[in-house]
Order: C-alpha cells, then structure tokens, then sequence
C-alpha cells in the first residue's frame, strides 16, 4: 500500500530516527541505575493503552484536567484573544483542546505535535471534521528536540503555547527549566503557555493512579519492552519483568519501574543487558509541583503565572504564563 497516500500534504514529519530509538534504550540499559525514556511509551499500542489509562476511575488526572477546560475555556480564551496560533505539544488524541478550540475567538492555526504519527494523524482527521474553519498544520515531532514550526507568517494573533496532561511533571525540575527556556525561545516570541500541572497530594490518591486495579497501567508500562522487541530486535521475556510504581516523598514524584522477576540477561540490539533478582529499570517520574513550585519555575525562564484554574479540591491546575514584552 501507499504509504504516502494518506499523508495530508500538511504534515511536517520531523519524528526521530529509529537509530536515536536504539541509542537511547541502550544509554539508558547501560546505567548503573537503569532508565528507559517515557517518550517511547506511545507506539499505536501505547497511545491506545494510555487514553484507556485516561478513562480510569483512580487516574484521576485526565478527568480533572477536562472538568477544569469545561469550567474555565471560555476564560482561558479570552487570556488568549483572537486569532491565536494554538501549538499543543503532546496533542495525543487531543480531547482537551477540542473544548479550548470551541471556545477560542477564529484561531488562525492548531499546530498539533506528537511523536506518533498515525495517533497524530488520525487525531487530525478527527478535528478537521469537528472545526472545518481551523487550518491544522500537524507537526510530527519529538518536542523534546527542537522542531520546525509550519510557516506562520501574517498571523497577527498571540503565540501560545498548550501543553496539557501534565507532561511537564515527566521531565525533572532543572529540565523543565530549560524545557520552558526552549519554548520561550522557540519563536523567538512565544506570547503565553497554557500548561496543565498535577498538584501536591497525598499518595494514597496517587499510587492507585499509576497502579490501577485493572493493570492497564502495568500494560501500558510493560508495552515499552515488547515495543524494543519488535524494533530493536530485543528478547525480553515481558512476562519476567512486573510494573511497580510508588510516590517518592523526598522528590514529590511518582516513580513508575519495571521490575526484573529473576536474574536474567537479555539482548537489545548488539549488546548483552543483565539483570538482578529485583532489579529496577526507571521508566517514567511523574512531578508533582505546589502552585508555589511552579510559579518559581515559571520566574526561572522570566515567565510569569498570569491565571491558574484549578478543581475545587485542588487536584490539577490549569497555568498560564506569559512573557513580559
Ligand atoms: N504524563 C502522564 C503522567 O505523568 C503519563 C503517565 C500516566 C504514565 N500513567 C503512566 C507514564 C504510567 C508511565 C506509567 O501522569
């Protein structure tokens, strides 16, 4: 089949290289402490495993964040005036944005971008019909790196930047720093930054939200070794490795791990990896910030926390920062 067929002319494919997929595994494999990058979590299976993971009762995240967009998008819109250039980092299946683009005032562009490409593309086909007005120029990228951004010129309206889910606590403090630096620089003028932040809470709220009674968290977890196994030609025995995940109080993370059952050596591309009895591969920490935490980070890239939305109990939060001009 024609690949290229279904590609709208509009996408800009920038999605990383199989080789980097492979080097990072095997940087992360060969620490004394194992990691694996979470950015790997979303193949076709992973992207669909996670919006299961966003229906759950105890991931109480998704639904929060939803509850917030319904109650405020009209506020937020109006922070955000007319005719906006809307980048979503992350977009996924890009559920929340539908409730922000219904309310924003003629957005001049929804620049979606995501490192799964048939998630991303199929997400577009979905918005294209629910806002035919909207040109959508899709961006498949790891926004981690730096990335092109479409041609945007004569557009009038704000910069804004919407990075939801609270994919921002995945990355440690000091990166999200230069992350927000990054963004900041991005286009030279980006004019605010809608992020969605997981609040401090108790861990008898947070662990069951990363270890649901279900286990579609631990299969969405384990589903990163079987994705190395079929593109990094690896041999994990999936069924040897169990998901653990638990709420580090010293760090105010969660930290979410793979679990080697039994000592074991495995093959990942050209090398050998062994393994201990109960020995930990790192794949995913989840920060938790105050709103205090996060107006700092916000300070540290010169960036200000202009509003924050939040739930009545002050589970998640909705901050938009901007930029002193
Ligand atoms: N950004 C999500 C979060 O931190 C990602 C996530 C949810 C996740 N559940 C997970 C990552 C389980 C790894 C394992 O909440």
């Amino acid at each position: 089949m024609d690949k290229e067929k279904n590609k709208p002319a509009a996408l800009l494919d920038q999605q990383p290289e199989p080789d980097q997929f492979r080097m990072e595994v095997l940087d992360g494999l060969s620490r004394k402490r194992k990691t694996l990058p979470c950015k790997y979590f979303y193949d076709e299976r992973g992207s669909k495993l996670f919006d299961a993971i966003c229906e759950l009762e105890e991931y109480y995240l998704t639904r929060t964040e939803l509850a917030i967009m319904e109650d405020h998008a009209a506020a937020m819109a109006e922070r955000i005036g007319p005719a906006c250039v809307l980048i979503e980092l992350g977009s996924g299946s890009s559920i929340k944005t539908r409730i922000l683009l219904s309310h924003l005032d003629h957005p001049a562009m929804y620049v979606p971008v995501d490192i799964s490409r048939e998630h991303l593309l199929q997400s577009v086909k979905a918005l294209e019909k629910l806002f035919p007005s909207v040109p959508i120029q899709p961006v498949c990228a790891d926004f981690n790196d730096t990335f092109e951004l479409p041609n945007t010129d004569g557009i009038k309206g704000k910069f804004v930047i919407y990075f939801p889910g609270s994919t921002i606590g995945n990355l440690e403090p000091a990166q999200a720093v230069d992350f927000l630096q990054h963004l900041v620089d991005l286009k030279g003028h980006v004019d605010g930054m809608l992020i969605g932040v997981d609040l401090k809470k108790d861990r008898e709220f947070l662990e069951p939200a990363y270890n649901d009674s279900q286990q579609v968290t631990a299969a969405f977890n384990l589903n990163l070794l079987v994705r190395i196994n079929r593109e990094l030609g690896a041999d994990f025995q999936v069924d040897q490795f169990r998901h653990f995940a638990t709420y580090n109080e010293q760090r105010g993370c969660m930290e979410i791990f793979l679990i080697s059952e039994r000592e074991q050596t495995v093959r990942v591309a050209d090398q050998t990896v062994g393994f201990q009895p109960g020995e930990r591969i790192l794949t995913e920490r989840s920060y938790k910030y105050s709103l205090a935490d996060f107006s700092r980070l916000a300070t540290a890239v010169g960036a200000q926390v202009d509003a924050v939305w939040t739930d009545p109990e002050e589970m998640f939060s909705l901050q938009y920062l901007t930029l002193p001009v």
